[in-house]
Order: C-alpha cells, then sequence, then structure tokens
C-alpha cells in the first residue's frame, strides 16, 4: 500500500465534515449526495461546489444555499503554467471555505501532484468502472469495445496517477446485449449514487484505515 494518504477528521452531526464538490457537467452525481446529506443527519456536509465551467450542475448548489462557484481556466497562453493557476483559484477557494475533504464528481479534469499531495486522503474520486479497468474519461466505451459483461463503479482516494489510488468501494453493474454507452452510463450511475454518498458516510466515520 503506498503511502501519504492523510484521511480526514471523524465528522460529527454537530461538526461534520466540510466537503467540496467539484464538477464539471449536470451534477447528477452532486445532486444524489446532497439529497442525502437532506434527508437525514450525516458526519458530513456539502458546504462548497465548485465547477470548472458555467454548468448546470451548479444549480443543485444553488437551489440549497450553497456557495457553488465557477472558476474557468484562467487566460493564461503556457498550458502548464495554466493549470497550474487553475488549480491555485480552486485551492484559494478550498482553503477560505475551510474544507475538510474534497469530492470529484465528474469533476472532467487531472489535477496535478502538488495538489493531490496537499489532499491525498482527503480528495475522493467516483469513477465509472470497476478500477483498474477502464481507467480515464471513456470507461463505458472502453467496457463496450472489450466486450465486457460486467461493469461498474468505483470509489477511490486519489493519488498522483490517473483512478489508481487506494480503493475505498466498489460494485459491480451488468452489461447487457445492445447497450449503448448512455445506456450503460445511467445504469452505473444509478449503482454509484447510492454507494458514493454511503462511501462518505464511512470515510466520516473513520471506518477506513490505510
Ligand atoms: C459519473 O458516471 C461518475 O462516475 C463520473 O462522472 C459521472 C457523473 O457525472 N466521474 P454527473 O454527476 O452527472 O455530472
Amino acid at each position: 500500500m503506498e503511502g501519504g494518504y492523510v484521511l480526514p477528521r471523524v465528522g460529527t452531526v454537530d461538526d461534520p465534515l466540510r466537503l467540496a464538490v467539484l464538477i464539471s457537467g449536470g451534477g447528477s452525481g452532486l445532486a444524489a449526495l446532497l439529497t442525502h446529506q437532506e434527508v437525514a443527519a450525516r458526519l458530513h456536509r456539502t458546504v462548497l461546489v465548485v465547477a470548472d465551467g458555467d454548468v448546470s450542475g451548479l444549480e443543485h448548489g444553488r437551489g440549497l444555499g450553497i456557495p457553488s462557484k465557477t472558476i474557468s481556466l484562467p487566460n493564461v497562453s503556457d498550458k502548464v503554467e495554466q493549470r497550474l493557476a487553475h488549480e491555485a483559484l480552486v485551492l484559494a477557494e478550498l482553503e477560505a471555505a475551510e474544507i475538510e475533504c474534497v469530492v470529484l464528481s465528474g469533476y472532467m479534469r487531472i489535477l496535478t501532484p502538488s495538489f493531490v499531495k496537499r489532499w491525498k486522503g482527503r480528495l475522493v474520486n467516483i469513477h465509472p468502472s470497476l478500477l483498474p479497468k477502464y481507467p480515464g474519461a471513456h470507461a463505458h466505451r472502453d467496457a463496450l469495445a472489450d466486450g465486457a459483461k460486467v461493469s461498474g463503479c468505483t470509489v477511490h482516494l486519489v493519488n498522483e496517477g490517473v483512478d489508481s489510488g487506494y480503493i475505498l468501494a466498489a460494485e459491480e453493474v451488468p452489461v447487457l446485449d445492445g447497450d449503448s454507452e448512455e445506456d450503460l452510463q445511467e445504469r452505473v450511475k444509478k449503482v454509484e449514487q447510492i454507494l458514493y454518498p454511503e462511501v462518505m458516510d464511512r470515510l466520516a466515520a473513520g471506518a477506513f484505515s490505510v
């Protein structure tokens, strides 16, 4: 087991773990997490939503009065500098909101090793395959092209690689004959939207050791 993971503190109902959720799209996973946090007292609470564009998913946060911000890529011509400058802006928001744990929920940017190091153990990703199978941005396409009969979803701590960090939980989802990418995506989303809020409960309860 690789080192460097520092898990979040244990949350309490009176002082829940302060989560930020990073998104890049419609935020269906974010919506599921917010519902989970609304329907009962939890050990974690989403206090900030950040998107890398002006996406519809921000409305899920705004509808509940949660600060929900777009942080676009800054206008810097050098791509490496641009990425670092963007992460610096994100980091400043996370620190200003006293965030203790960050969830990548459909966030389509790969974070730099220095950002990961700052959050390692407190940075959670939801990936729509059974890792280590089909990492990257096209998990469903890759699963279908491979003729997979089973796919699934994985909730993992982020490390410096791509979709390669410590696995907290995973669940299988069948691939059915004739599935399109969209069919598989929708079936996987249903499962991950139950799994990942539960994993956050366990993480905030101190149930994992790495
Ligand atoms: C999910 O399939 C998740 O695994 C992946 O992005 C999708 C969620 O996107 N990382 P969204 O929440 O609907 O924007």
